[in-house]
Protein backbone atom coordinates (compact mmCIF):
# COMPACT_ATOMS: atom_id res chain seq x y z
CA UNK A 1 0.00 0.00 0.00
CA UNK A 2 1.57 3.28 -1.28
CA UNK A 3 -1.45 5.60 -0.12
CA UNK A 4 -2.40 6.62 2.79
CA UNK A 5 -6.00 7.07 2.32
CA UNK A 6 -6.00 3.00 0.67
CA UNK A 7 -5.90 1.98 4.67
CA UNK A 8 -8.30 4.77 6.22
CA UNK A 9 -11.97 5.48 7.54
CA UNK A 10 -13.32 8.61 6.68
CA UNK A 11 -16.09 10.23 8.50
CA UNK A 12 -18.54 12.86 7.15
CA UNK A 13 -19.42 15.47 8.95
CA UNK A 14 -22.71 17.49 7.87
CA UNK A 15 -21.48 20.63 9.68
CA UNK A 16 -24.89 22.26 10.11
CA UNK A 17 -25.73 19.66 12.27
CA UNK A 18 -23.16 18.47 13.98
CA UNK A 19 -22.58 20.37 17.33
CA UNK A 20 -23.50 23.92 17.94
CA UNK A 21 -20.90 25.77 19.83
CA UNK A 22 -22.72 28.99 19.89
CA UNK A 23 -26.48 28.42 20.31
CA UNK A 24 -27.74 29.62 17.09
CA UNK A 25 -29.26 26.25 16.53
CA UNK A 26 -26.98 25.74 13.89
CA UNK A 27 -23.34 23.79 14.08
CA UNK A 28 -20.11 25.36 13.67
CA UNK A 29 -16.42 24.96 13.15
CA UNK A 30 -16.00 25.61 16.91
CA UNK A 31 -18.49 22.86 17.62
CA UNK A 32 -16.51 20.27 15.30
CA UNK A 33 -13.42 21.37 17.24
CA UNK A 34 -14.99 20.20 20.27
CA UNK A 35 -15.52 17.27 19.04
CA UNK A 36 -12.28 15.95 17.88
CA UNK A 37 -11.65 13.60 20.73
CA UNK A 38 -15.01 11.96 19.65
CA UNK A 39 -13.31 11.17 16.31
CA UNK A 40 -10.29 10.00 17.39
CA UNK A 41 -12.09 7.83 19.73
CA UNK A 42 -14.26 6.24 17.28
CA UNK A 43 -10.43 5.72 15.51
CA UNK A 44 -11.35 7.59 11.80
CA UNK A 45 -8.28 9.01 9.94
CA UNK A 46 -10.13 11.75 7.72
CA UNK A 47 -13.20 13.78 7.77
CA UNK A 48 -15.21 15.05 4.37
CA UNK A 49 -16.47 18.33 5.60
CA UNK A 50 -19.95 19.21 3.24
CA UNK A 51 -19.73 22.89 2.30
CA UNK A 52 -18.86 25.72 5.07
CA UNK A 53 -18.40 28.70 2.43
CA UNK A 54 -20.42 31.65 1.76
CA UNK A 55 -24.08 30.85 0.88
CA UNK A 56 -27.69 31.63 0.32
CA UNK A 57 -27.68 28.28 1.42
CA UNK A 58 -30.95 27.84 -1.48
CA UNK A 59 -29.08 24.31 -0.97
CA UNK A 60 -27.59 24.06 2.08
CA UNK A 61 -24.31 25.44 0.94
CA UNK A 62 -24.06 23.94 -2.33
CA UNK A 63 -24.69 27.37 -3.91
CA UNK A 64 -21.64 29.13 -3.27
CA UNK A 65 -21.38 32.77 -2.99
CA UNK A 66 -18.06 33.32 -2.13
CA UNK A 67 -15.39 30.33 -2.96
CA UNK A 68 -12.77 31.91 -0.11
CA UNK A 69 -14.86 32.15 2.78
CA UNK A 70 -16.82 30.74 5.43
CA UNK A 71 -20.70 31.33 5.92
CA UNK A 72 -20.62 33.69 9.23
CA UNK A 73 -22.85 30.91 10.86
CA UNK A 74 -20.11 28.31 10.67
CA UNK A 75 -17.34 30.93 11.68
CA UNK A 76 -13.99 32.22 10.00
CA UNK A 77 -11.41 31.79 8.57
CA UNK A 78 -9.37 31.84 11.31
CA UNK A 79 -11.60 29.76 12.85
CA UNK A 80 -11.09 27.50 9.71
CA UNK A 81 -7.36 27.49 10.22
CA UNK A 82 -7.68 26.56 13.85
CA UNK A 83 -9.87 23.78 13.03
CA UNK A 84 -6.66 22.18 10.54
CA UNK A 85 -4.24 22.94 12.60
CA UNK A 86 -5.98 21.09 15.36
CA UNK A 87 -7.16 18.17 13.46
CA UNK A 88 -3.48 17.90 12.02
CA UNK A 89 -2.19 17.70 15.76
CA UNK A 90 -4.69 14.66 16.19
CA UNK A 91 -3.05 13.06 13.20
CA UNK A 92 -7.00 13.57 11.03
CA UNK A 93 -7.12 14.80 7.70
CA UNK A 94 -9.44 17.04 6.59
CA UNK A 95 -11.34 16.89 3.01
CA UNK A 96 -13.54 19.96 1.88
CA UNK A 97 -16.89 19.83 -0.45
CA UNK A 98 -15.72 21.02 -3.96
CA UNK A 99 -18.37 22.47 -6.12
CA UNK A 100 -17.32 23.66 -9.09
CA UNK A 101 -20.22 22.44 -11.99
CA UNK A 102 -22.23 25.51 -10.57
CA UNK A 103 -22.13 29.15 -8.42
CA UNK A 104 -24.86 30.63 -6.22
CA UNK A 105 -26.68 33.13 -8.47
CA UNK A 106 -25.65 35.59 -5.97
CA UNK A 107 -22.09 34.94 -6.79
CA UNK A 108 -20.14 38.27 -7.70
CA UNK A 109 -19.83 36.33 -11.54
CA UNK A 110 -23.43 35.74 -12.40
CA UNK A 111 -24.35 38.89 -10.78
CA UNK A 112 -22.38 40.30 -13.20
CA UNK A 113 -23.32 38.20 -15.97
CA UNK A 114 -26.69 38.91 -15.30
CA UNK A 115 -26.06 42.92 -16.30
CA UNK A 116 -26.03 42.07 -19.94
CA UNK A 117 -25.15 39.81 -23.05
CA UNK A 118 -21.94 42.53 -23.51
CA UNK A 119 -21.09 42.01 -19.80
CA UNK A 120 -17.58 40.06 -19.12
CA UNK A 121 -18.87 37.61 -17.27
CA UNK A 122 -21.53 36.79 -19.13
CA UNK A 123 -19.50 33.60 -20.69
CA UNK A 124 -18.70 32.12 -17.40
CA UNK A 125 -21.82 30.83 -17.41
CA UNK A 126 -24.03 29.13 -19.97
CA UNK A 127 -26.40 31.57 -22.13
CA UNK A 128 -28.98 30.84 -25.23
CA UNK A 129 -31.40 32.78 -27.00
CA UNK A 130 -34.96 31.97 -25.56
CA UNK A 131 -38.64 32.86 -24.14
CA UNK A 132 -40.29 31.01 -21.93
CA UNK A 133 -42.71 29.52 -24.98
CA UNK A 134 -39.32 28.85 -26.90
CA UNK A 135 -36.26 26.87 -24.23
CA UNK A 136 -33.33 26.01 -26.17
CA UNK A 137 -34.66 22.21 -25.01
CA UNK A 138 -36.61 20.31 -23.31
CA UNK A 139 -33.97 18.83 -20.69
CA UNK A 140 -34.62 18.35 -17.69
CA UNK A 141 -32.59 19.33 -13.92
CA UNK A 142 -32.44 17.19 -11.48
CA UNK A 143 -34.25 18.90 -9.29
CA UNK A 144 -37.24 19.21 -11.21
CA UNK A 145 -38.50 21.51 -14.12
CA UNK A 146 -36.39 22.74 -16.79
CA UNK A 147 -32.45 23.60 -17.03
CA UNK A 148 -33.53 26.23 -18.64
CA UNK A 149 -34.34 29.92 -16.59
CA UNK A 150 -35.54 32.64 -18.88
CA UNK A 151 -33.77 36.06 -17.99
CA UNK A 152 -36.67 38.38 -20.16
CA UNK A 153 -35.22 41.44 -20.04
CA UNK A 154 -31.60 40.15 -22.45
CA UNK A 155 -33.68 37.31 -24.27
CA UNK A 156 -31.80 34.92 -23.25
CA UNK A 157 -32.02 31.83 -20.48
CA UNK A 158 -29.16 30.97 -18.40
CA UNK A 159 -28.74 27.06 -17.63
CA UNK A 160 -28.92 24.66 -14.30
CA UNK A 161 -28.59 21.28 -13.75
CA UNK A 162 -29.81 21.66 -9.91
CA UNK A 163 -32.13 24.54 -8.89
CA UNK A 164 -32.24 27.96 -10.92
CA UNK A 165 -30.31 29.49 -8.06
CA UNK A 166 -27.01 27.56 -8.96
CA UNK A 167 -26.25 28.56 -12.37
CA UNK A 168 -23.70 25.56 -13.85
CA UNK A 169 -20.29 27.39 -14.86
CA UNK A 170 -19.11 27.48 -18.18
CA UNK A 171 -16.50 25.65 -18.50
CA UNK A 172 -15.35 26.14 -22.10
CA UNK A 173 -14.41 29.03 -20.73
CA UNK A 174 -10.57 29.39 -20.01
CA UNK A 175 -10.99 32.23 -17.87
CA UNK A 176 -13.33 30.27 -15.52
CA UNK A 177 -11.35 27.21 -15.87
CA UNK A 178 -7.87 29.55 -14.73
CA UNK A 179 -10.37 31.16 -11.85
CA UNK A 180 -11.31 28.05 -10.41
CA UNK A 181 -7.83 26.31 -10.80
CA UNK A 182 -6.21 29.37 -8.66
CA UNK A 183 -9.14 28.92 -5.96
CA UNK A 184 -8.35 25.08 -5.84
CA UNK A 185 -4.82 26.23 -5.21
CA UNK A 186 -5.58 28.56 -2.63
CA UNK A 187 -7.50 25.76 -0.24
CA UNK A 188 -4.17 23.63 -0.82
CA UNK A 189 -1.99 26.09 -0.41
CA UNK A 190 -3.56 26.26 3.23
CA UNK A 191 -2.88 22.65 3.47
CA UNK A 192 -5.84 20.81 3.36
CA UNK A 193 -5.35 17.16 2.49
CA UNK A 194 -7.67 16.32 -0.44
CA UNK A 195 -11.79 17.63 -2.16
CA UNK A 196 -15.03 15.63 -2.51
CA UNK A 197 -15.73 16.79 -6.07
CA UNK A 198 -19.30 17.76 -5.86
CA UNK A 199 -21.40 16.89 -9.38
CA UNK A 200 -17.99 16.33 -11.16
CA UNK A 201 -18.99 14.26 -13.90
CA UNK A 202 -21.50 17.13 -14.96
CA UNK A 203 -19.28 20.31 -15.62
CA UNK A 204 -18.95 18.97 -19.70
CA UNK A 205 -22.38 19.00 -21.51
CA UNK A 206 -23.59 17.71 -25.08
CA UNK A 207 -24.38 20.29 -27.41
CA UNK A 208 -27.49 21.95 -26.99
CA UNK A 209 -29.93 20.46 -29.45
CA UNK A 210 -28.95 17.03 -28.52
CA UNK A 211 -32.07 15.12 -28.52
CA UNK A 212 -33.28 13.00 -24.53
CA UNK A 213 -33.58 9.45 -24.98
CA UNK A 214 -34.34 7.31 -22.07
CA UNK A 215 -32.52 8.85 -19.41
CA UNK A 216 -33.16 12.50 -18.94
CA UNK A 217 -29.54 13.21 -17.66
CA UNK A 218 -27.79 11.94 -20.48
CA UNK A 219 -26.67 15.36 -22.32
CA UNK A 220 -24.74 16.09 -18.85
CA UNK A 221 -23.43 12.96 -17.37
CA UNK A 222 -19.76 11.82 -18.09
CA UNK A 223 -19.76 13.66 -21.66
CA UNK A 224 -17.09 13.38 -24.36
CA UNK A 225 -14.91 16.40 -23.55
CA UNK A 226 -14.39 16.45 -19.97
CA UNK A 227 -11.33 14.58 -19.56
CA UNK A 228 -9.10 17.19 -20.64
CA UNK A 229 -10.79 19.02 -17.25
CA UNK A 230 -10.30 16.24 -15.57
CA UNK A 231 -6.80 15.88 -16.59
CA UNK A 232 -6.30 19.80 -15.57
CA UNK A 233 -7.40 18.93 -12.17
CA UNK A 234 -5.46 16.08 -11.88
CA UNK A 235 -2.31 17.79 -12.45
CA UNK A 236 -3.07 20.35 -9.61
CA UNK A 237 -3.81 17.42 -7.26
CA UNK A 238 -0.85 15.48 -8.02
CA UNK A 239 1.14 18.65 -6.98
CA UNK A 240 0.24 18.50 -3.71
CA UNK A 241 -0.56 14.66 -2.94
CA UNK A 242 -4.11 15.14 -2.01
CA UNK A 243 -6.87 12.65 -1.31
CA UNK A 244 -9.43 13.39 -3.93
CA UNK A 245 -13.11 11.29 -4.34
CA UNK A 246 -15.55 12.42 -7.05
CA UNK A 247 -19.65 12.60 -6.83
CA UNK A 248 -19.54 11.32 -10.53
CA UNK A 249 -22.44 9.84 -11.85
CA UNK A 250 -22.89 8.47 -15.02
CA UNK A 251 -19.59 6.90 -14.72
CA UNK A 252 -20.11 3.10 -15.02
CA UNK A 253 -18.25 0.93 -12.75
CA UNK A 254 -16.05 -0.03 -15.93
CA UNK A 255 -15.14 3.56 -16.61
CA UNK A 256 -14.46 4.24 -13.48
CA UNK A 257 -11.12 1.75 -13.21
CA UNK A 258 -9.76 4.81 -15.57
CA UNK A 259 -10.51 7.48 -13.33
CA UNK A 260 -9.79 5.71 -9.96
CA UNK A 261 -6.42 4.07 -11.50
CA UNK A 262 -2.42 4.81 -10.76
CA UNK A 263 -2.76 6.88 -14.04
CA UNK A 264 -6.76 8.46 -13.07
CA UNK A 265 -7.83 11.68 -12.40
CA UNK A 266 -9.37 11.27 -9.08
CA UNK A 267 -8.04 8.31 -6.36
CA UNK A 268 -11.93 7.29 -5.94
CA UNK A 269 -15.46 7.95 -6.80
CA UNK A 270 -18.61 7.66 -5.00
CA UNK A 271 -20.61 5.08 -7.04
CA UNK A 272 -24.77 6.67 -7.21
CA UNK A 273 -25.89 3.79 -7.95
CA UNK A 274 -26.70 1.52 -4.92
CA UNK A 275 -30.51 2.85 -3.41
CA UNK A 276 -32.36 0.18 -5.89
CA UNK A 277 -35.55 0.37 -4.28
CA UNK A 278 -38.57 -1.43 -4.08
CA UNK A 279 -41.99 -1.87 -2.71
CA UNK A 280 -44.91 0.88 -3.28
CA UNK A 281 -44.32 4.89 -3.48
CA UNK A 282 -44.40 5.95 0.24
CA UNK A 283 -42.75 3.04 1.67
CA UNK A 284 -39.84 2.05 -0.11
CA UNK A 285 -36.74 -0.16 1.26
CA UNK A 286 -33.51 -1.33 -0.20
CA UNK A 287 -33.82 -4.15 -2.35
CA UNK A 288 -31.03 -6.18 -0.78
CA UNK A 289 -30.58 -8.13 -3.71
CA UNK A 290 -30.17 -5.25 -6.18
CA UNK A 291 -28.04 -3.84 -3.41
CA UNK A 292 -25.44 -6.42 -3.71
CA UNK A 293 -25.58 -6.65 -7.32
CA UNK A 294 -24.35 -2.93 -7.74
CA UNK A 295 -21.63 -3.13 -4.68
CA UNK A 296 -20.37 -6.56 -6.24
CA UNK A 297 -20.01 -5.38 -9.48
CA UNK A 298 -17.96 -2.10 -8.40
CA UNK A 299 -15.97 -4.60 -6.87
CA UNK A 300 -15.13 -6.81 -9.21
CA UNK A 301 -14.64 -4.02 -12.29
CA UNK A 302 -12.34 -2.05 -9.94
CA UNK A 303 -10.70 -4.89 -9.09
CA UNK A 304 -6.88 -4.41 -8.33
CA UNK A 305 -6.50 -1.59 -10.65
CA UNK A 306 -9.01 1.00 -9.37
CA UNK A 307 -10.42 1.81 -5.80
CA UNK A 308 -13.40 1.60 -4.18
CA UNK A 309 -14.98 4.99 -1.65
CA UNK A 310 -17.28 2.69 0.05
CA UNK A 311 -20.46 4.38 2.40
CA UNK A 312 -24.13 3.19 3.06
CA UNK A 313 -25.17 6.70 3.94
CA UNK A 314 -24.66 10.22 3.18
CA UNK A 315 -26.47 13.82 3.89
CA UNK A 316 -28.38 13.27 0.45
CA UNK A 317 -30.44 10.16 1.66
CA UNK A 318 -32.50 8.14 3.97
CA UNK A 319 -31.12 6.57 7.10
CA UNK A 320 -30.04 2.62 6.25
CA UNK A 321 -31.16 1.46 9.68
CA UNK A 322 -34.44 2.21 8.76
CA UNK A 323 -34.64 1.68 4.93
CA UNK A 324 -32.73 -1.65 4.78
CA UNK A 325 -32.35 -2.74 8.98
CA UNK A 326 -35.44 -2.74 11.02
CA UNK A 327 -34.11 0.26 13.29
CA UNK A 328 -32.58 -2.18 15.98
CA UNK A 329 -29.19 -2.14 17.47
CA UNK A 330 -28.34 -5.19 15.36
CA UNK A 331 -29.69 -4.47 12.69
CA UNK A 332 -27.53 -1.34 12.04
CA UNK A 333 -24.46 -3.72 13.59
CA UNK A 334 -25.27 -5.96 10.31
CA UNK A 335 -25.39 -3.14 7.88
CA UNK A 336 -21.99 -1.85 9.24
CA UNK A 337 -20.31 -5.16 8.85
CA UNK A 338 -21.62 -5.67 5.57
CA UNK A 339 -19.59 -2.49 3.79
CA UNK A 340 -16.98 -2.03 6.27
CA UNK A 341 -14.93 -4.82 5.47
CA UNK A 342 -15.17 -4.27 1.66
CA UNK A 343 -12.57 -3.20 -0.34
CA UNK A 344 -12.12 0.55 -0.89
CA UNK A 345 -12.35 3.12 1.31
CA UNK A 346 -15.02 3.38 3.94
CA UNK A 347 -17.11 6.60 4.70
CA UNK A 348 -19.39 6.78 7.86
CA UNK A 349 -22.05 9.18 7.50
CA UNK A 350 -22.52 11.08 11.69
CA UNK A 351 -24.96 9.63 13.41
CA UNK A 352 -24.36 6.39 11.50
CA UNK A 353 -21.97 5.27 13.53
CA UNK A 354 -24.91 5.23 15.92
CA UNK A 355 -27.86 3.44 14.25
CA UNK A 356 -29.46 6.67 13.50
CA UNK A 357 -33.23 6.39 12.08
CA UNK A 358 -35.29 8.40 9.36
CA UNK A 359 -37.35 10.88 11.05
CA UNK A 360 -40.86 10.42 12.33
CA UNK A 361 -42.05 13.84 10.08
CA UNK A 362 -45.69 14.81 10.96
CA UNK A 363 -46.17 17.88 9.19
CA UNK A 364 -44.69 19.33 6.37
CA UNK A 365 -43.40 22.45 8.31
CA UNK A 366 -40.62 20.14 9.73
CA UNK A 367 -39.22 20.13 6.19
CA UNK A 368 -36.00 22.16 5.46
CA UNK A 369 -34.79 20.13 1.88
CA UNK A 370 -35.95 22.22 -0.94
CA UNK A 371 -36.29 18.95 -3.56
CA UNK A 372 -38.86 17.55 -0.93
CA UNK A 373 -40.93 20.91 -0.49
CA UNK A 374 -41.62 21.10 -4.26
CA UNK A 375 -42.41 17.45 -4.26
CA UNK A 376 -44.80 18.00 -1.74
CA UNK A 377 -46.04 21.20 -3.49
CA UNK A 378 -46.18 19.24 -6.93
CA UNK A 379 -48.44 16.18 -4.59
CA UNK A 380 -51.03 18.70 -3.73
CA UNK A 381 -51.16 20.47 -6.90
CA UNK A 382 -51.96 16.74 -8.21
CA UNK A 383 -55.01 16.17 -5.28
CA UNK A 384 -53.08 13.99 -3.35
CA UNK A 385 -54.34 15.02 0.28
CA UNK A 386 -52.05 16.54 2.70
CA UNK A 387 -51.08 13.37 4.78
CA UNK A 388 -50.61 11.25 1.48
CA UNK A 389 -48.08 14.34 -0.45
CA UNK A 390 -46.31 14.37 3.35
CA UNK A 391 -46.00 10.54 3.15
CA UNK A 392 -45.11 10.16 -0.23
CA UNK A 393 -42.50 13.19 -0.60
CA UNK A 394 -41.19 12.59 2.92
CA UNK A 395 -39.99 8.91 2.66
CA UNK A 396 -37.27 9.28 0.71
CA UNK A 397 -36.60 12.87 1.87
CA UNK A 398 -32.69 14.21 2.27
CA UNK A 399 -33.77 15.69 5.17
CA UNK A 400 -33.94 11.85 7.60
CA UNK A 401 -29.98 12.32 7.72
CA UNK A 402 -29.45 15.99 7.85
CA UNK A 403 -31.41 16.21 11.47
CA UNK A 404 -28.98 16.88 14.12
CA UNK A 405 -26.43 14.72 15.63
CA UNK A 406 -27.58 13.18 18.61
CA UNK A 407 -24.85 13.81 21.54
CA UNK A 408 -26.87 12.65 24.70
CA UNK A 409 -29.99 12.29 26.23
CA UNK A 410 -30.45 16.43 27.26
CA UNK A 411 -32.52 18.74 25.69
CA UNK A 412 -32.27 18.93 22.15
CA UNK A 413 -29.89 15.88 22.20
CA UNK A 414 -27.04 18.21 23.46
CA UNK A 415 -26.90 19.49 19.96
CA UNK A 416 -27.11 23.11 20.73
CA UNK A 417 -28.60 24.82 23.66
CA UNK A 418 -30.89 27.17 21.18
CA UNK A 419 -33.37 26.18 18.85
CA UNK A 420 -31.93 23.60 16.45
CA UNK A 421 -32.60 24.48 12.50
CA UNK A 422 -34.09 21.19 11.81
CA UNK A 423 -35.65 19.16 14.62
CA UNK A 424 -33.69 16.63 16.43
CA UNK A 425 -35.10 13.18 16.08
CA UNK A 426 -37.31 12.09 18.97
CA UNK A 427 -35.61 8.53 19.13
CA UNK A 428 -32.49 10.63 21.11
CA UNK A 429 -33.29 9.77 24.57
CA UNK A 430 -31.98 6.29 23.60
CA UNK A 431 -29.58 6.67 20.56
CA UNK A 432 -26.66 9.09 21.21
CA UNK A 433 -23.24 9.27 21.98
CA UNK A 434 -23.20 9.16 25.60
CA UNK A 435 -25.32 6.21 25.91
CA UNK A 436 -23.95 4.31 23.57
CA UNK A 437 -20.19 5.26 25.01
CA UNK A 438 -20.88 3.34 27.83
CA UNK A 439 -22.65 0.28 26.77
CA UNK A 440 -20.39 -2.27 25.65
CA UNK A 441 -22.54 -3.59 23.31
CA UNK A 442 -23.70 -0.76 21.91
CA UNK A 443 -23.81 0.37 17.84
CA UNK A 444 -20.92 2.91 18.25
CA UNK A 445 -18.69 0.06 20.04
CA UNK A 446 -19.17 -2.06 17.58
CA UNK A 447 -17.59 0.67 14.85
CA UNK A 448 -15.21 1.47 16.91
CA UNK A 449 -14.56 -2.67 16.91
CA UNK A 450 -14.41 -2.76 13.13
CA UNK A 451 -12.21 0.18 12.62
CA UNK A 452 -9.83 -1.56 14.82
CA UNK A 453 -10.34 -4.63 12.91
CA UNK A 454 -10.00 -3.01 9.53
CA UNK A 455 -6.58 -1.40 10.51
CA UNK A 456 -4.88 -4.27 12.00
CA UNK A 457 -5.92 -6.57 9.48
CA UNK A 458 -3.82 -5.53 5.85
CA UNK A 459 -5.84 -8.22 3.93
CA UNK A 460 -9.02 -5.47 4.34
CA UNK A 461 -7.11 -2.98 2.58
CA UNK A 462 -4.88 -5.01 -0.29
CA UNK A 463 -6.91 -8.39 -0.02
CA UNK A 464 -9.11 -9.50 -3.42
CA UNK A 465 -13.05 -9.69 -3.18
CA UNK A 466 -15.06 -12.43 -3.95
CA UNK A 467 -19.46 -12.66 -3.34
CA UNK A 468 -20.45 -15.45 -2.11
CA UNK A 469 -24.42 -16.59 -2.00
CA UNK A 470 -25.22 -14.57 -5.76
CA UNK A 471 -28.07 -14.56 -6.00
CA UNK A 472 -29.27 -14.67 -2.37
CA UNK A 473 -31.97 -12.58 -1.74
CA UNK A 474 -31.48 -11.68 1.93
CA UNK A 475 -27.80 -12.78 2.33
CA UNK A 476 -24.65 -10.41 1.78
CA UNK A 477 -21.69 -12.95 2.19
CA UNK A 478 -18.10 -12.57 0.95
CA UNK A 479 -14.69 -13.90 0.94
CA UNK A 480 -11.28 -11.13 1.55
CA UNK A 481 -8.32 -12.84 0.69
CA UNK A 482 -4.95 -11.76 0.62
CA UNK A 483 -1.98 -12.24 3.14
CA UNK A 484 -5.05 -13.70 5.54
CA UNK A 485 -8.64 -15.31 4.33
CA UNK A 486 -11.55 -13.95 5.50
CA UNK A 487 -15.24 -14.68 5.16
CA UNK A 488 -18.32 -12.37 5.66
CA UNK A 489 -21.77 -13.45 6.16
CA UNK A 490 -24.83 -11.22 6.67
CA UNK A 491 -28.33 -11.89 7.27
CA UNK A 492 -29.57 -8.54 5.82
CA UNK A 493 -33.58 -9.77 6.40
CA UNK A 494 -36.17 -10.10 9.10
CA UNK A 495 -36.22 -13.92 8.56
CA UNK A 496 -34.72 -17.11 9.75
CA UNK A 497 -32.36 -17.91 7.16
CA UNK A 498 -30.93 -21.08 6.01
CA UNK A 499 -27.79 -21.14 4.21
CA UNK A 500 -25.52 -24.28 2.19
CA UNK A 501 -22.20 -23.11 2.25
CA UNK A 502 -20.03 -24.60 -0.75
CA UNK A 503 -17.37 -26.96 -0.13
CA UNK A 504 -15.17 -24.91 -0.64
CA UNK A 505 -15.64 -22.65 2.29
CA UNK A 506 -16.54 -25.09 4.67
CA UNK A 507 -14.11 -27.91 4.33
CA UNK A 508 -11.71 -25.16 5.11
CA UNK A 509 -11.05 -24.52 9.44
CA UNK A 510 -12.35 -20.95 10.15
CA UNK A 511 -12.30 -19.19 13.88
CA UNK A 512 -15.00 -16.66 14.18
CA UNK A 513 -13.36 -13.03 15.26
CA UNK A 514 -16.68 -11.05 15.89
CA UNK A 515 -20.28 -11.15 15.79
CA UNK A 516 -22.84 -8.88 16.33
CA UNK A 517 -24.78 -10.53 18.65
CA UNK A 518 -24.30 -13.01 21.07
CA UNK A 519 -26.47 -15.65 19.99
CA UNK A 520 -25.19 -15.63 16.26
CA UNK A 521 -23.18 -18.63 14.89
CA UNK A 522 -19.84 -19.11 16.44
CA UNK A 523 -18.95 -22.39 14.42
CA UNK A 524 -18.81 -22.62 10.61
CA UNK A 525 -20.63 -25.68 9.42
CA UNK A 526 -22.17 -26.66 5.84
CA UNK A 527 -25.54 -26.32 6.99
CA UNK A 528 -26.04 -23.03 9.04
CA UNK A 529 -28.94 -21.15 10.11
CA UNK A 530 -28.62 -17.40 10.75
CA UNK A 531 -31.23 -15.30 12.42
CA UNK A 532 -32.47 -12.00 11.37
CA UNK A 533 -29.42 -9.85 11.24
CA UNK A 534 -27.35 -12.07 11.88
CA UNK A 535 -23.71 -10.62 11.45
CA UNK A 536 -20.30 -13.13 11.53
CA UNK A 537 -16.92 -12.40 10.86
CA UNK A 538 -14.68 -15.69 10.68
CA UNK A 539 -10.97 -15.80 9.48
CA UNK A 540 -9.49 -18.84 8.33
CA UNK A 541 -6.76 -20.62 10.51
CA UNK A 542 -3.48 -21.37 8.80
CA UNK A 543 -2.64 -24.75 10.63
CA UNK A 544 -5.68 -26.24 8.70
C1 LIG B 1 -24.66 16.75 -4.71
C2 LIG B 1 -24.75 17.10 -3.26
O1 LIG B 1 -24.41 15.97 -2.49
C3 LIG B 1 -26.15 17.58 -3.02
O2 LIG B 1 -26.42 17.75 -1.65
C4 LIG B 1 -26.35 18.85 -3.80
O3 LIG B 1 -27.70 19.23 -3.71
C5 LIG B 1 -25.99 18.69 -5.28
N1 LIG B 1 -24.78 17.93 -5.49
C6 LIG B 1 -25.81 20.04 -5.93
O4 LIG B 1 -24.57 20.60 -5.57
Amino acid sequence: MTNWWQNAVGYQIYPRSFYDSNGDGIGDIKGIIAKIPYLKELGVDFIWLNPMYKSPNVDNGYDISDYKDIAAEYGDMAQFKELLEACHKENLKIILDLVVNHTSDQHPWFVEAKKGKENPYRNYYHWQNATPANLPNNWQSFFGGSTWTVDEPSGQAYFHVFAPEQPDLNWKNEAVRTEIYQMIRWWLELGIDGFRLDAISHIQKEPWNFKIKDNPWAPFMNVAGIDNYMKDLQQIFNEYNVMTVGEASGVSSKKAVNWTDSEGYLDMIFELEHNVRKGVAGSERIDLLGFKKVIARWQKDLGKKGWNALYLENHDNPRFNTILGNETKKSAKALAMMYLLLRGTPFIYQGQELGATNYPFQTISEVDAKDTLSFYHRLLAENKSEAEALQLATSWSRDHARTPMQWDDSKNAGFTTGTPWLKVNPNYVKINVAAEKEDPDSVLNFYRQLIQIRRQEETFATGTFELLAQNDPDIFAYLRKGEKQFLIITNISQKTRKLTLPKKIWQKNWQSYITNDKTAPKKLTKEMTFAPYDALLFVEQSNS
